[in-house]
């Protein structure tokens, strides 16, 4: 390899083996506690190697784009850690997406492989067989058997067969590792494209100082492999360092992984923080909690409350907590106070402090740095860093747009932030109409595409949650001459868009928008928040009878 190549198998992989064949990569935390399964470095690779023989045998070549849809599971890594190898492009989708959204983010997409999730049953295969349906692209399904259960199809199994060796393929730093499809306010979700050398140096250095990781340490991220906390601290960052990372199949609502594991870092999201506190200390204090040396959280702003209890009861006052603060689109770490640098202070629900290398601005409406302390703004970051996103897949224009064109010269990260008298970050939320429902970012657009015969038209906003953090909360338009119950309806649409939507009813006849048609989000998220008396400039609102509706719509639902 020259200065620019390098295989990021081998430096997750072939490295380790090399060093430490039988230490532990991977702990198998299944839906069924007390039978976590242990994958080594030496099984690693050959399950990966394997599996790249197979994608190979299957016709799949460099560059190709191969879709995962499996839940967290040693396969799902290995497919993963096989693209890499062949130097073929993934793409994970979260298992718990439906068939339509698969379908979206597979478009671009030209194999797919998927398993079937075990404990709850869940048939993931009549979803693919639907989402595959509609994406013409798509060449070929494998499927892995998770359950006894019977699924029509099984070519996963043929692999065992293959060679455990496969000749790992010579990347350029830049070539395509993966793509990441994440909700915007409007639009279909992009692909956010990240790219191998920076990509795993970023993921790899992050967890090394954020974490205070150290060689034999047991790192637990509760992640799905779905999201980009998956792809960056359940898999790249912990395996570059020759970690043992666990793999949570869902999120454990049973005690108490931490004790049997002996996990040293845990790392999650604050709503499950938030549900585990409503249940009181004694569940915590009943286990061993001694491994434990770092806590982290991600994905949402962690309340004093929510901190103050990770911090005091499950880290008995000894473990620093890490509010970490980073995006898909950042790759890794981006702010957050460093354990690993003794003696920094580190206050509750704050992420503080800079990673080595990112250098965060702050800039008010009209564009202008705001350089003294004590301030709110936009948060832009204004110098490139290895674990950037590189583009949005066959868009980039609309990366440029969305990224690097509000504040140029600046990546602008779609937060608002206040920076302290100290110097230090403290995230105010979302800047734009994108909710983030317990650390999960949901897409307005999205929601608002819902297409039901009745509907002409639908606002969602975000409001305050006190497990989720935000909940996500929907008005509709009903189409005119609509003669079903309102009862009946609403079941319908919250069937329709699951469990993700909040309220709903009575609906309005028309929503409140400015004179040249954007709806005025802002003003129903005051409505929602009870504080119609604080709805700010309206003198571009086109409608004022529209608003009146809705808040005596919504008072009648009080
Ligand atoms: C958005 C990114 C970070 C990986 C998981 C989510 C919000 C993330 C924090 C935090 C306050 C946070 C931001 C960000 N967010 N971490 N520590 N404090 N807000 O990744 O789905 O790309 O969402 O999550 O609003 O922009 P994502």
């Amino acid at each position: 390899c020259n200065d620019s190549q390098s295989s990021l198998s081998v430096n997750c992989l072939d490295r380790h083996v090399h060093t430490a064949p039988n230490k532990v990569a991977l702990i198998w935390e299944k839906d069924e506690p007390g039978k976590e399964v242990r994958v080594t470095y030496r099984e690693l690779l050959e399950l990966t190697c394997r599996l790249g023989n197979t994608l190979k045998r299957q016709g799949v070549k460099r560059g190709d784009r191969v879709t995962i849809y499996m839940p967290p599971c040693p396969l799902a890594v290995a497919s993963m850690l096989a693209c890499a190898r062949i130097g073929a492009v993934h793409t994970v989708v979260f298992a718990g997406f439906s068939s339509e959204a698969l379908a979206d983010r597979i478009r671009d997409g030209k194999r797919l492989l998927q398993t079937d999730r075990g404990g709850k049953v869940i048939e993931l295969k009549q979803t693919v067989d639907q989402a595959v349906r509609a994406c013409p692209l798509v060449k070929r399904v494998l499927v892995s058997m998770r359950t006894e259960q019977k699924v029509p199809m099984s070519e996963l199994h043929e692999m065992m067969k293959e060679d455990v060796c496969c000749e790992p393929a010579v990347m350029e730093s830049e070539d395509l590792l993966f793509l990441l499809y994440t909700s915007g306010s409007t639009g279909k979700p992009k692909g956010l494209v990240h790219s191998q050398a920076g990509y795993l140096l970023y993921t790899a250095i992050t967890h090394k100082y954020v974490f205070d990781y150290h060689d034999g340490d047991i790192f637990g991220c509760v992640a799905d492999i779905g999201w980009i906390t998956g792809h960056s601290y359940v898999v790249y960052g912990p395996l570059c360092n020759g970690g043992t990372t666990v793999l949570f199949e869902s999120t454990p609502v049973y005690p108490n992984p931490v004790e049997r594991l002996r996990i040293n870092q845990f790392y999650g999201a604050p709503t499950a923080i938030r549900l585990l506190l409503r249940y009181g200390d004694e569940w915590v204090k009943r286990y061993d909690r001694s491994s434990l040396k770092t806590l982290g959280s991600v994905g949402e702003p962690i309340n004093t409350e929510a901190w103050e209890w990770y911090f005091n009861v499950v880290g008995d006052a000894r473990c620093p907590v890490v509010d970490t603060w980073w995006q898909t689109e950042t790759g890794g770490i981006c702010i957050s106070p460093r354990p690993s640098s003794p003696g920094d202070e580190i206050l509750p629900g704050m992420a503080m402090r800079p990673f080595f290398g990112i250098s965060p601005a702050l800039l008010d409406d009209k564009g202008n740095i705001l350089t003294q302390n004590n301030v709110s703004g936009a948060l832009c970051i204004s110098q490139a860093w290895p674990g950037m996103a590189r583009t949005i897949y066959n868009d980039h224009k609309r990366f440029l747009e969305t990224y690097l064109m509000p504040y140029p010269g600046f990546f602008f990260t779609g937060d608002g932030a206040y920076r302290t008298s100290q110097g230090y970050y403290q995230l105010t939320g979302r800047l734009d109409d994108v909710i983030n429902v317990s650390g999960h970012r949901l897409g307005t657009a999205e929601l608002e595409d819902i297409v039901h015969r009745a509907v002409a038209e639908s606002a969602v906003i975000g409001f305050p949650h006190e497990i989720k953090g935000e909940g996500a909360y929907v008005f509709i338009v009903l189409k005119k001459g609509t003669d079903v119950s309102q009862e009946r309806l609403s079941n319908e649409l919250k069937e329709l868009v699951s469990k993700k939507i909040h309220g709903g009813s009575p609906f309005p006849t028309r929503l409140p928008k400015t004179r040249s048609g954007k709806i005025m989000r802002r003003v129903l998220k005051k409505i929602v928040e009870d504080k119609a008396d604080e709805l700010g400039d309206l003198t571009t609102l086109d409608d004022h009878e529209a608003v009146e509706e809705i808040i005596e719509g919504h008072k009648r639902l009080l």
